[in-house]
């Protein structure tokens, strides 16, 4: 079996997550794949801190293109975020020939036209499962499962924080700051928190989904975005006695006989027996009207450590796939039992 060897780039909590995953799961995930995973190095800014998830000491490096430009390496996962270093070390990684998994959705949603044509240039992959509503595998669903469609509508929430706190604003009579506090005590809330509560994260995503829906860039400075600051207990209430909530919607529209693309995002009144209403705390749903299919709704964790490993792991195994040149094979989890018990005994 060929060996398939990764890097990361970033072991903050979305590479711990990854790390953690791929280790306790790597059997069953290299029987399924029909490759050997071997983890070769995370890059961290702290060497020195301690971590919940802690590879050897050989694995970890301070120096991230060390990891890009490393020839053994085969898939890189860029998890650092921004759009600096995170873009520099992505393209040098596709011009090494490197297929590259990332969770950076503000990189794609600024830089995405760019990334997409050298990863063509240097024909290799660049995969972005984890990018949009975490483990939500909506990037699949547009890209793959609802590939027939075309899509006069897809609308959801994209932003598990802001999702949170109106969610407690509606449930507890809380005010705006109070949830805020207990938001940002729990971890939820961005370093810079105008992403969540300005509507920048979400509007980002809905970049990424308005592209894959329609292979249109939508600038962001041609958006409408507004983010949940302004809204009061007094409007959730008041929404609440007309038979609405109040949730933080992307929307995006197609016009097909204008041709044209529009991306908002902003609070909006949904009413409540609509699926996507009863969407609460932290959880994202998308809802995706296609011309063939009719209406399709997924909801799931849209944020944290899990949700997103989980997002990235599909995408190292689409990028396995990839390079075997060769689809997955599909084992049962009693073939895996079987195998499993094959490889201890050799
Ligand atoms: N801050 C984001 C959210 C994290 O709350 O949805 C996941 O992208």
């Amino acid at each position: 079996k060929r060996t398939i060897r990764i890097g990361l780039l970033g072991f903050g909590t979305v590479g711990q997550g990854v790390w953690k995953h791929l280790q306790a799961d790597q059997t069953a995930l290299e029987y399924r794949l029909g490759a050997k995973l071997e983890l070769v190095r995370a890059a961290a800014r702290d060497l020195t801190k301690s971590r919940a998830v802690q590879p050897r000491p050989d694995q970890l490096t301070d120096d991230p293109f060390s990891i890009v430009d490393d020839p053994n390496i085969d898939i890189v996962c860029e998890l650092i975020g921004g759009t600096t270093l995170a873009r520099e070390l992505t393209l040098r990684a596709l011009k090494n020939g490197k297929t590259v998994v990332t969770a950076n959705k503000a990189l794609i949603s600024e830089f995405g036209e760019e990334i997409f044509a050298v990863a063509r240039e240097s024909n290799t992959h660049y995969f972005f499962e984890a990018s949009v509503a975490g483990g939500i595998p909506i990037i699949k669903t547009l890209r793959e499962g609802l590939v027939a469609n075309r899509f006069p509508q897809i609308y959801g929430i994209l932003n598990g924080t802001s999702n949170y706190i109106l969610t407690r604003m509606e449930r507890e009579g809380l005010s705006f700051e109070d949830t805020l506090n207990d938001a940002r005590a729990l971890g939820y809330v961005e370093a810079d928190e105008s992403l969540d509560l300005d509507g920048w994260d979400a509007a980002h995503k809905a970049v990424i989904l308005a592209y894959l829906a329609h292979g249109k860039w939508v600038k962001l400075d041609d958006m409408v975005v507004e983010g949940i600051r302004d809204i009061t207990t007094g409007d959730i209430a008041y929404a609440k006695e007309l038979g609405y909530k109040i949730k933080l919607l992307a929307v995006i529209r197609r016009d097909f006989t204008q041709n044209t693309v529009s991306v908002r995002l902003h609070p909006a009144l949904i009413a409540k027996q609509e699926l996507i209403a009863q969407v609460d705390e932290v959880f994202n749903g998308i809802s995706l009207t296609g011309d063939v299919v009719g209406t399709t709704i997924l909801v799931g964790r849209g944020a944290g450590q899990d949700a997103t490993a989980s997002a990235v792991i599909s995408d190292i195994a689409d990028a396995v796939a990839a390079l075997l040149g060769a689809p997955p094979p599909i084992i049962s989890e009693e073939d895996v039992d079987i195998y499993r018990a094959l490889a201890d005994e050799v």
